[in-house]
């Protein structure tokens, strides 16, 4: 089970000085993993306050190449160096706003990879493609040029795209439905089990049935990550329910 918190472009200095506070103070558990993807110019920050604790730390994004004339990006080599072990790839925003295509979403999980970082991969419709009842097919493109050629550190990231930061989630036919889907586009590779996540308007109160989803292998959490108490409630859901189950 794993348990990631995105903070896109949100919190500084001051706040993750607070938020690494409350972290400090809470009893983690070994059966549920947790990342936290801060901004990039906090990785070395965040680590320094929470280095003794059973959390990773990951890049928002990478470029697909390790060095070189590339005003602004990161590179691969320098997440791996200041600590991360996790690296997401193909995050919708930057599918939309910074016009990542799948061709280089693929390149750059490809480096993350070689790179030594595992690779979080995300894939997620638009609301016409769900309504026009072509989600599924969407999806399977998205896979089948995205995927890196290496499958040993990767996850897969099922983020509708109408349903990040929207508070509407799919039904949990829609999701089991698609995390099923998205498995056996990847069995047709790979004979391996590859982790599929959730992520879209996960919080506290709809964890528990998120959790409960069939393939469900864990969540994405964007803005209800962004207070350590919502965060650490809903990872405590996380080992509530491999308690129980
Ligand atoms: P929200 O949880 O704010 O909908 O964001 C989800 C997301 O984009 C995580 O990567």
């Amino acid at each position: 089970m794993f348990i990631a918190a995105n903070w896109k472009m949100n919190l500084d200095k001051k706040s993750i000085s607070e938020y690494a506070k409350f972290l400090q103070k809470f009893k983690f558990s070994d059966k549920v993993e947790t990342c936290i993807f801060p901004p990039t110019i906090y990785i070395d920050y965040l680590h320094s306050l929470i280095n003794d604790l059973p959390i990773s730390i990951g890049g928002q994004n990478c470029h697909y190449k390790t060095s070189g004339a590339f005003t602004g990006e990161i590179s691969p080599n320098f997440l791996r160096d200041t600590g991360c072990k996790y690296v997401i790839i193909g995050h919708s925003e930057r599918r939309i706003i910074n016009n990542e295509n799948n061709a280089e979403i693929k390149l750059r999980a490809e480096a993350a990879l070689n790179s030594s970082l595992k690779v979080i991969l995300c894939v997620g419709e638009t609301l016409i493609d769900r309504q026009e009842g072509k989600a599924l097919q969407f999806i399977e493109k998205q896979i089948n040029d995205c995927l890196p050629d290496n499958y040993e550190n990767l996850l897969i990231a099922y983020e509708p795209i109408w349903s990040i930061g929207t508070g509407k989630i799919p039904s949990v036919f829609e999701i089991e439905e698609m995390h099923t889907h998205i498995k056996k586009i990847i069995n047709k590779f790979v004979n391996k089990k590859i982790n599929v996540i959730y992520g879209g308007s996960v919080n506290i109160k709809n964890i528990n049935e998120i959790l409960d989803i069939t393939n469900v292998d864990g969540v994405l959490v964007g803005g209800a990550s962004l207070k350590a108490k919502d965060f650490l409630a809903i990872y405590s859901a996380a080992v509530k329910y491999l308690n129980i189950s």
